[in-house]
């Protein structure tokens, strides 16, 4: 078993590295130089990733790529998407390109509302607890004043608290739910600031409260927490066109192609094995995206996969349907993003991100990764009923196989060439490398 360490995080980044190597590497040399290989030449700036998290010893790389030709409410954008897998970027581009001919993508944002909750137990009479809060609702607003006012100067703030009985689930069990709008602000921290201080004045002012017996007055704050589940920050994306326009090729005819997509999104609307994949595809877009614009994709992924169960079963968060020869495809997703705070201001690439998508509002934001994971969905399934998705992202992986064998760019460039007619597998490359190295 290897050692443990106590007060790790007071050493120095290069003493972390030495006791990491010593502990776990047996070619020391080769670990500490991928490390450092991945330290950034500018020390400003390696100090500036240094100190967003703590025991940092290197950098974590993903690819930055973007995808033009996004045509969104009549305007043009070129979205930036931070992600490892081969073919996402590439299908994103395939659909801004079939959609920007066909008038693009028209989105909405429905709700920007963020909740959190004060969650506490309470033994006593149930009436004198709401009278309570009752009582001391405007003070729980201009305790947190301090908290609230530059968001309020700005338009947004507290937009309500309630007092939620829960008792049928856990005996004593009461919420203070609170909603909150944060306008280009994730939130996150003014939420639970505002939540921490709704949580001291509720317990304090209790213990004054005399109607109160004295168990009663004993509020047990379990804990205050801003809520990743956000149905109502909800934006809609939606493409459409005429039936006979959605064909590219003679492969396959307008309905046929039509049909089979229903079909495919039927099955992810009833069967949840599907539906997770389905979503996922969704996932791929919609995290670039997040990532990119330095957003918690964390945050995002819990919020959606959980609205994507809100009728009680998993399902698929697109639909489609065909009216009057018009084919209609859309999703609504809810999507708690910001584009000020965070890491928005500090990380530069971040900001790059952002001053390429015309740094948008938290809104316009919504409304273009809504439209990437639109985008995504559309290609996974345009290739899943046609050609199968093997076909293009094994196309795309080809140059990680060759990279796996170091090829060099002779036999990168003769081998995407021959498969560009035989079929891409791991073996096929691996047997075609071997071939090509024993004729040299
Ligand atoms: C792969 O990352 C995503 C897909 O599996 C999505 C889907 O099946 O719809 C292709």
């Amino acid at each position: 078993m290897n050692k443990s360490i106590s007060g790790f995080s007071k050493l120095s980044k290069s003493k972390k590295i030495d006791w990491i190597i010593d502990t776990y590497f047996s070619n020391k040399e080769e670990a500490k130089h991928i490390l450092k290989q991945y330290w950034n030449s500018d020390d400003k700036l390696q100090q500036l990733h240094d100190e967003f998290i703590e025991n940092t010893i290197s950098n974590y790389y993903l690819p930055f790529a973007v995808a033009p030709n996004f045509l969104i409410n009549g305007k043009l954008f070129t979205i930036p998407m931070a992600i490892e897998e081969s073919s996402v970027v590439a299908a994103a581009s395939k659909s801004a390109k079939f959609w920007l001919d066909r008038g693009g993508f028209k989105t909405k944002v429905i709700s920007t509302r963020k909740t959190g909750q004060v969650h506490f137990m309470y033994q006593g009479d149930d009436t004198k607890l709401t009278d309570y809060f009752n009582s001391i609702k405007s003070q729980l607003i201009s305790d947190a004043k301090p908290i609230t006012k530059n968001m309020e100067r700005r338009g947004g703030g507290i937009i309500n608290i309630e007092l939620r009985n829960k008792t049928k689930d856990i005996d004593g069990y009461y919420q203070l739910h609170a909603t909150f709008e944060t306008l280009d602000a994730m939130g996150a921290n003014f939420i639970n600031s505002c939540l921490e201080q709704f949580a001291k004045t509720f317990k304090n002012e209790a213990l004054k409260h005399e109607p109160f017996s004295s168990e009663e007055k004993n509020i047990q704050i379990i804990m205050s927490i801003l809520s990743n589940y956000v149905p109502d920050c909800l934006v809609k994306v939606e493409v459409s066109c005429p039936l006979k326009d959605l064909t590219e090729n003679d492969t396959i005819t307008a309905e046929e192609f039509a049909n089979k997509f229903i079909q495919a999104v039927a099955i992810a609307e009833v069967e949840p094995y599907r539906a997770v994949t389905h979503n996922k595809g969704i996932m791929n877009g919609v995290d670039a995206v997040v990532l990119a614009t330095g957003n918690d994709f964390r945050a995002v992924e819990a919020g959606v996969h959980a609205y994507a169960s809100r009728n009680g079963k998993y399902s698929s968060l697109t639909h489609v349907k065909v009216e009057n020869n018009v084919f209609t495809f859309w999703m609504e997703i809810p999507l708690a993003l910001g584009t000020v705070g965070g890491l928005t201001k500090l990380h530069p690439l971040v900001k790059l991100a952002l001053e390429l998508l015309h740094n948008p509002s938290a809104k316009e934001l919504m409304q273009i990764v809504a439209v990437a994971g639109l985008a995504q969905n559309f290609a996974a399934l345009s290739s899943l009923t046609t050609t199968g998705i093997q076909q293009g992202h094994m196309k795309m992986h080809l140059m990680n196989i060759l990279n796996l064998f170091n090829a060099n760019t002779r036999e990168k460039e003769t081998l995407i060439t021959h498969f560009k007619t035989n079929l891409v597998t791991h073996n096929a490359v691996a047997e075609a490398i071997k071939e090509l190295r024993r004729k040299e």
